[in-house]
């Protein structure tokens, strides 16, 4: 980003940092008012991303497609100041507790806790002012032949309505020549919490503002889904996919048959294998023909999102794109939505001393 347009940009967070300490005027607000916006670049041969401590966003990852062009593969806004009131989540770190909450309202040991109602009476993302709408801090930076980046925060008691002081990291590293992890760490301090993060980078294989993702190949490993009710909370079900079109167990295009999914793909798959997560498996590969661009996504969680940028409607993007509908998918590797209220899904509360792990790797190849 130039100097100039960044010293825009920064006088425009500044405002409206002002005004989020002047609303709730707590310790925590001014404390993270003063702190300041970085922009890294991490490089490995022609692959890079580069990420912000704004919201531990990922702004950009730039790759070869089979002719050697290098392209930007993820969808993100023209500048910092659009994200402040960002609803997209383009790139976003979400929490503390990613997708649903019900209602907004949760008991944990017979305490009732009310969470911000941002989406209808649920709670979605972690409130109104999530993780992704946070300044987290830059814990250590490494350059080199695997160049990382650790940015960390720390979530307080009654944050947006969550129990608890809680320290969360995460790391964004080049671990390959076309890949990178994402490593999250969360560990409450003082009283038992829900926790559930999830990485909210929008996807397009033939470069972010390159058409829609609808003629993409996807294949997802997994054999069921979560279904929803009308406001998008699990009913608690678990519903297989043969014969539905959230069928993706072999590679399929997303627009071959999302006619038939109201709204559009989004919607949580029950991954193949333990439930309990814990051990690293493949999740999802996405090709597309034009590019020959293929991305391998592996995680170590029991529930993979997947949404087909449904509320997308000409949103003006990076460099004078603008994306339709359709025009970036999402694959959130994550705990099952509204957990907290389903007994039969996986654990989603931890307790001081416990300690949240989130690991994901992309790997990129040309076919
Ligand atoms: C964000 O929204 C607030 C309240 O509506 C507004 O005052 C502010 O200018 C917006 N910030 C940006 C960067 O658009
Ligand atoms: C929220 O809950 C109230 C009370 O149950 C209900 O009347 C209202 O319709 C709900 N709003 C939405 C957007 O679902
Ligand atoms: C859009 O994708 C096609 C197919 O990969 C490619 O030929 C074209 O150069 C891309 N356009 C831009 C502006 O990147």
């Amino acid at each position: 980003m130039a100097p100039a347009r960044k010293g825009m940009v920064l006088v425009c967070l500044a405002v409206v940092i002002l005004v989020a300490v002047g609303r709730n005027g707590g310790a925590e607000a001014r404390k993270r008012g003063k702190q300041s916006l970085g922009f890294y670049e991490l490089r490995r041969g022609e692959f890079s991303m580069v990420v912000t401590n704004w919201g531990a966003t990922i702004l950009a990852v730039r790759l070869p497609d089979k002719n050697g062009h290098i392209a930007d593969v993820v969808l993100g806004y023209k500048d910092i100041g659009s994200y402040v009131n960002d609803t997209t989540y383009f790139g976003g770190l979400v929490g503390r507790v990613a997708n649903r909450i019900a209602g907004g309202r949760f008991t944990i040991k017979g305490r009732a806790y009310h969470t911000y109602q941002n989406d209808g009476n649920n709670t979605l993302h972690g409130g109104h002012r999530g993780f992704n709408q946070v300044f987290w801090s830059v814990r250590e930076r490494v350059t080199g032949d695997f160049p990382h980046i650790t940015f960390a925060y720390r979530s307080y008691d009654g944050e947006q309505g969550f129990p608890g002081d809680l320290d969360v990291l995460v790391t964004y590293k080049l671990d390959g020549d076309c890949s990178y992890s994402v490593t999250m760490y969360a560990r409450p301090l003082d009283k038992p919490t829900p926790v559930n993060l999830a990485q909210h980078t929008y996807w397009n294989l033939r470069g972010h503002g390159n058409g829609t993702v609808l003629g993409h190949a996807v294949q997802i490993f997994a054999s069921a889904v979560t279904p929803v009710d009308g406001d998008l909370i699990p009913t608690g079900a678990v519903a297989p996919v043969a014969g539905t079109p959230f069928d993706f167990r072999a590679p399929a295009a997303p627009g071959a048959r999302i006619a038939d999914v109201e709204g559009g793909y989004d919607i949580n798959y029950v991954l193949d294998g333990e439930m309990d997560g814990q051990r690293v498996r493949k999740v999802a590969v996405v090709s597309d023909d034009d590019s020959g661009r293929v991305m391998e996504l592996w995680a170590d969680q029991p529930g993979l999102q997947f949404y087909t940028g449904n509320f997308l409607k000409g949103d003006a993007g990076k460099g004078g794109a603008v994306y339709a509908k359709h025009g970036g998918m999402c694959l959130e590797t994550q705990d099952f939505p509204d957990a907290v209220h389903e007994p039969g899904f996986p654990r989603e509360v931890y307790r001081p001393g416990q300690v949240y792990k989130h690991y994901m790797l992309y790997k990129f190849s040309i076919k």
